[in-house]
């Protein structure tokens, strides 16, 4: 699939959402946060909001859940009209059950691990996943700095996936930016969320295509 590009609004103005993601046009996805109080000490969206946003642009929504009772939860969001759907394995008591009822409602099954959970124990589940995202920060908020002691786990994902000829998407999120993006190259990611950076910049598109070209860069060297 090659290098994506996945802004995160969770650093866009709020009041005016539909005009933030019209700012983002040469994304892969929209990158879309969504927390409730619990699992992280912040609140955003819900399906509602997410579905009057998936109506607003043409680019397909990627959801990181950052919620409790994932399995309870998380199927609204792809009937909201996300094209992904990524739990937290720590808020998921039948990981597998899970993806395969994101899949089988028709959106991409993804789940996340937070940066002191290990990827070891998930091995065998890579193949029923269609991306794994490795935390760069812990969760909760954007604009912070990005986490260097992620970075072996990214490498021990990427070899575990080449291991098992999977197809799975390795996304990187938490303080990606031009400074960091091609640390994540060489670890082996190649789905880059990017929210402060990106709604930061002047001109968000320009950003994206910074970011592109630098991680594309960073594969061919
Ligand atoms: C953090 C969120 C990230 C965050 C990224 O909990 O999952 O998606 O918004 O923002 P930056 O790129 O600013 O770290
Ligand atoms: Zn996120």
């Amino acid at each position: 699939m090659g290098i994506q590009i996945t802004p995160s609004i969770l650093n866009a103005d709020f009041a005016d959402l539909g005009a933030e993601v019209a700012r983002i046009g040469s994304a892969d996805w929209v990158h879309v946060d969504v927390m409730d109080n619990h699992f992280v000490p912040n609140l955003t969206f819900g399906p509602a909001m997410v579905e009057a946003l998936a109506r607003a642009t043409d680019v397909p929504l990627d959801a990181h859940l950052m919620i409790e009772d994932a399995d309870r939860n998380a199927l609204a969001y792809v009937e909201a009209g996300c094209g992904s759907v990524t739990f937290h394995v720590e808020a998921a008591a039948a990981p597998v059950r899970l993806a395969r009822e994101i899949r089988a409602h028709g959106a991409r099954a993804s789940m996340a691990l937070k940066p002191a959970t290990p990827i070891e124990p998930y091995e065998d589940l890579l193949s029923e996943l269609d991306m794994l995202l490795i935390m760069t920060v812990e969760p909760g908020f954007g604009g912070q700095k990005f986490l260097d002691l992620c970075l072996p786990k990214i490498r021990r994902a990427r070899q575990l996936m080449d291991k098992h000829g999977v197809e799975t998407w390795l996304q990187v999120d938490g303080g990606v930016s031009l400074d960091t993006i091609e640390r994540c190259v060489e670890a082996g990611a190649d789905v880059f969320v990017a929210g402060s950076a990106v709604y930061s910049a002047d001109d968000p598109d320009r950003m994206v295509a910074e970011l592109r070209a630098a991680a594309e860069a960073a594969v061919s060297a």
